[in-house]
C-alpha cells in the first residue's frame, strides 16, 4: 500500500486562483450522526476526526469539503476543532483551503446571505474559499442565488462560488449569471466514479471542460465499493444502512456485475503495489486531465492513509482506457 507522499502537484480549481491537490478530504463523515443526512454515518470520536484530518493534510491534501447540512454545522465545527488542535501543535498543515455549502431546500436565496455568518462561526472564523449551492432544489431561481453568491464575494465573506448536483444546463446558467457580476462558476460537485458515470452521458462533463469549470467528484469510491472490500467479504453489506445500500447499489447482484472491474483494479493494484481503491481514485484524477478533483471521505485513519497514497503514482493512458472500458461494461 502506498502511503508516503512525494510532492503532490497542485492544479487550478476552475478559473480561480485556488490551487488544490487532486484529492481533498470529504467531511460528511464528521456529522456526529446528527441531522437529516448526518445519520448516514456512525458518530466519530474527536480523536478519530483529528487523526483523519492530520493524516490527510500532512499526507498532501490541501483542501477540505464540508457542508451546513452535515449535522447542521457539526461537521464544520468538528473540522474547525481539529484544525485548532493542529494549529496548537504547530503543524504546517493547519490551514487548508475550505469548501462548504449552503443547503437550499425550502429556502430562498435571501438565506444565503442571512446564514453566512453562522457558517463562518461554525468554521471558527476561518474564511470560506469555495461556497457551494448544495443542490438545485430551492424556492428561488438560479439567478437570485447567483446574485446572492456574487454579493458574498463582493463583501469578502467568501472567495469563490460553486454549485453541486447541477445539471449541465443549470451549471451553464449559473456560470453565465456569475459572469454578469464579473465572476465565473468555479466548480460543480457531482457524484462521479468508475461505477457512476452519469455526467459523461448527460453533457455535464463536456460543458465543464468547455467552460473551464472543475468537476469535484463526490462518492469517488462509490462509498467503499471500489476498494473491493464488499466483493471480498459480502457479509460486510449487512453492516451498512439500507439507505446507503440503496444509494450505492450495494447488493449481491450489482457486486457480481462489477466483479470484472474490481478484478482489473486488483491486477493494476498489484502492478503498482497499491490497493484497488487507490487505482480507482487515480483513474478519477487523471482520466480527464486536470478537470476532475475528488473528495474521498474516511471514517478510519487507515482509510485516510490509503486514500492520500492515490496521489503518489500515475496510471498510463492505456490503463486509464482499460478501466474506462471495464467501467462501461459494469454499467451496462
Ligand atoms: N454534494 C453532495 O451532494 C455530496 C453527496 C455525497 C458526498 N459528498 C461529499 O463527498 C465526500 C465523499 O463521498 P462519500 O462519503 O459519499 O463516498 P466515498 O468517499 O466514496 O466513500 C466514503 C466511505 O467509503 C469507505 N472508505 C473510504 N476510504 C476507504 C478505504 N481506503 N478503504 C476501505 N473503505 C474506505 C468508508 O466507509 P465506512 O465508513 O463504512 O468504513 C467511507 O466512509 C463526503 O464526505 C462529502 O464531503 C457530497
Amino acid at each position: 500500500m502506498v502511503t508516503e507522499t512525494t510532492a503532490v502537484t497542485l492544479r487550478p480549481l476552475g478559473q480561480s486562483s485556488l490551487s488544490v491537490s487532486p484529492l481533498g478530504l470529504g467531511c460528511w463523515q464528521f456529522s456526529r450522526g446528527s441531522g437529516i443526512v448526518g445519520r448516514y454515518w456512525s458518530n466519530l470520536k474527536d480523536a478519530d476526526i483529528l487523526d483523519i484530518v492530520r493524516v490527510s493534510l500532512e499526507g498532501g491534501m490541501n483542501w477540505v469539503d464540508t457542508a451546513e447540512i452535515y449535522g447542521g454545522g457539526k461537521s464544520e465545527e468538528a473540522l474547525a476543532h481539529a484544525l485548532d488542535q493542529l494549529q496548537q501543535e504547530g503543524s504546517l498543515h493547519a490551514k487548508p483551503l475550505i469548501a462548504t455549502k449552503w443547503w437550499p431546500m425550502l429556502r430562498t436565496a435571501k438565506s444565503i446571505s442571512s446564514t453566512i455568518d453562522e457558517r463562518l462561526t461554525c468554521l471558527g472564523g476561518r474564511s470560506i474559499d469555495l461556497y457551494q449551492i448544495h443542490q438545485p432544489f430551492s424556492l428561488s431561481s438560479i439567478a437570485s442565488e447567483m446574485k446572492a453568491m456574487a454579493g458574498l464575494v463582493k463583501d469578502g465573506k467568501i472567495r469563490y462560488a460553486g454549485v453541486s448536483n447541477y445539471s449541465a444546463q443549470q451549471m451553464v446558467e449559473a456560470h453565465r449569471i456569475l459572469q454578469q457580476y464579473g465572476l465565473t462558476l468555479v466548480s460543480n460537485q457531482v457524484k462521479y466514479n468508475l461505477l457512476h458515470r452519469k455526467i459523461d452521458e448527460n453533457g455535464t462533463m463536456e460543458a465543464a471542460k468547455e467552460l473551464g469549470i472543475s468537476i469535484i467528484a463526490y462518492s469517488p469510491l462509490q462509498q467503499g465499493i471500489l476498494t473491493g472490500r464488499f466483493h471480498k467479504d459480502p457479509s460486510q453489506i449487512r453492516a451498512v444502512s439500507r439507505m446507503r445500500r440503496m444509494q450505492s447499489g450495494l447488493d449481491e447482484k450489482s457486486l457480481a456485475r462489477s466483479k470484472p472491474l474490481i478484478d482489473l483494479l486488483s491486477v493494476l493494484a498489484e502492478k503498482y503495489r497499491v490497493t484497488p481503491g487507490q487505482i480507482a481514485l487515480n483513474w478519477l484524477i487523471h482520466v480527464h486531465g486536470d478537470t476532475v478533483v475528488a473528495i474521498p471521505g474516511a471514517s478510519k485513519v487507515r482509510h485516510a492513509e490509503e486514500n492520500i497514497g492515490a496521489m503518489s503514482f500515475q496510471l498510463v493512458r492505456d490503463e486509464l482506457e482499460q478501466l474506462n472500458e471495464a467501467s462501461w461494461a459494469a454499467l451496462k
